[in-house]
């Protein structure tokens, strides 16, 4: 046989995507295929809807994923509520507003960008006064920005735009699952979340929820394949352009995950059953355990970082728990240090794009991947790879700082006689 059986190298996955899995999720992607009408899978896929919700912190009717890695999501959410001349306002502070920009484009909408740099994020203020000045249908604003480790708060922003009528699409594809997002306290109308990120499932859907808000445009726009249309689905004359695409008309997918079961497409069996087990890990171990677990290794892997000499780049003020960038010491080959860890130790970090192209590295610690051993033993390759590389690393406090963390004692409180 000319091709070996599959094997693929052993890694510690320290990206801001995607991550380790969790082994309970490769298991359940090994569970048998079920027909997607079968009792017993529609059955999977209303569970999958209630969880996500538990998820998103949402009592909305819609939550359930695209299939298509995360960007499927944004597209999805963006082409079913985009009418071409839309204003659509996207405040830009990393590669994902871009990709924002990117989208709302092809599908005809009139749109307006801010732009801070990278490595900031927006006062609040200042996007609420951007959109009382171009009063946009939609605000496309990014939550956690991969490619700076920045978080944009948005309550304010989300409160802004319900009173002003204006729609607030997000995408939390970094920080779903990893950091807390309010999706109705927030009045956030669509959002997009990742799987291979903070969920620790592989890449190949995109849980989102939306509103009524949302869903008001959707029925305005709604079409039914003529192919599967009834006599009366026919005869229905809606007042709204039809959604450009087919594969992302989320009218159509809310007739396929809502009780009519209408087909669409044929949905994604073994990475419906990863998404599920993904969900029941995180419900398992709790929304606020598991955000509390992100910014415990965090504040272990900066302690480390700092103590070893390094800088981080980007305002700390406004810091992704679960991504860590990092500035390259001048005169050190970025990729090369890069490349070192992935071939002596099996480590794979990421690079970043744009402007910040050979400038940052960027430290995941998302999901799965978010665990001590990993922490720990990132630090120690990195040391080790720097001196290496000439870099005058403080030896041997990487880890002691780190440790510190670790092994703090959990002060008992002081009982009050
Ligand atoms: C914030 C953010 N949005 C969107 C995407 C696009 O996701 P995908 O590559 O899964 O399509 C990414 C991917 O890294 C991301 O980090």
């Amino acid at each position: 046989m000319k091709y070996s059986e599959l094997h693929t190298p052993l890694r510690t996955i320290m990206t801001p995507g995607p991550v380790e899995v969790d082994p309970r999720v490769l298991r359940a992607m090994s569970t048998p295929i079920l027909g997607q009408f079968d009792p017993a899978f529609t059955h999977i896929m209303n569970e999958v809807m209630e969880m996500l919700r538990q998820l998103f912190q949402t009592n909305n009717r819609w939550a359930f994923p695209v299939d298509g890695t995360s960007r499927s999501g944004n597209e999805a959410v963006l082409c079913s509520i985009i009418e071409p001349g839309d204003c659509v306002l996207v405040p830009i502070f990393g590669r994902f507003g871009h990709l924002f920009v990117e989208i709302c484009e092809r599908y005809g909408a009139d749109v307006h960008t801010m732009e801070c740099s990278w490595g900031e994020v927006f006062e609040p203020e200042e996007v609420i006064a951007e959109i009382k000045k171009v009063s946009p249908k939609i605000v496309a604003l990014v939550h956690g920005e991969t490619s700076t480790g920045c978080m944009q708060p948005l309550k304010e922003i989300g409160q802004a735009c319900r009173e002003l009528d204006v729609l607030l699409v997000v995408d939390a594809v970094a920080s779903i699952g990893g950091t807390d997002i309010k999706v109705d306290e927030w009045c956030i109308d669509a959002i997009i979340g990742g799987t291979q990120k903070c969920l620790s499932v592989p890449s190949g859907m995109a849980p989102i929820t939306y509103n009524d808000r949302i869903e008001k445009i959707l029925s305005e726009r709604k079409k039914v394949e003529r192919g599967i249309a009834t006599a009366e689905d026919l005869r229905q004359v809606r007042k709204g352009i039809p959604i450009k695409s087919n594969y992302f008309d989320l009218s159509m997918l809310q007739d396929y995950w809502g009780p009519r079961r209408l087909n669409h497409h044929t949905e994604a069996t073994s990475m419906l059953y990863a998404l599920r087990e993904g969900l029941r890990l995180v419900l398992e171990e709790g929304l606020e355990e598991r955000f509390e677990r992100h910014v415990f290794h965090e504040a272990a892997l900066v302690a480390g970082l700092e103590a070893m000499g390094l800088t981080l780049f980007g305002n700390r003020k406004h810091k992704l728990t679960c991504v860590t960038c990092i500035e390259i010491p001048s005169g050190i080959d970025g990729e090369s240090v890069r490349s070192m860890l992935l071939n002596q130790f099996g480590i794979e970090i990421a690079s970043s794009f744009g402007p910040l192209q050979g400038k940052i590295w960027r430290i995941g610690t998302m999901g799965y991947s978010c665990r001590k051993e990993n922490v720990l033993f990132v630090l120690g390759a990195l040391e080790a790879v720097l001196l290496r590389h000439g870099f005058e690393v403080k030896r041997g406090e990487a880890l002691q700082a780190a440790l510190d963390v670790y092994m703090a004692e959990v002060k008992e409180p002081v009982k009050e006689e």
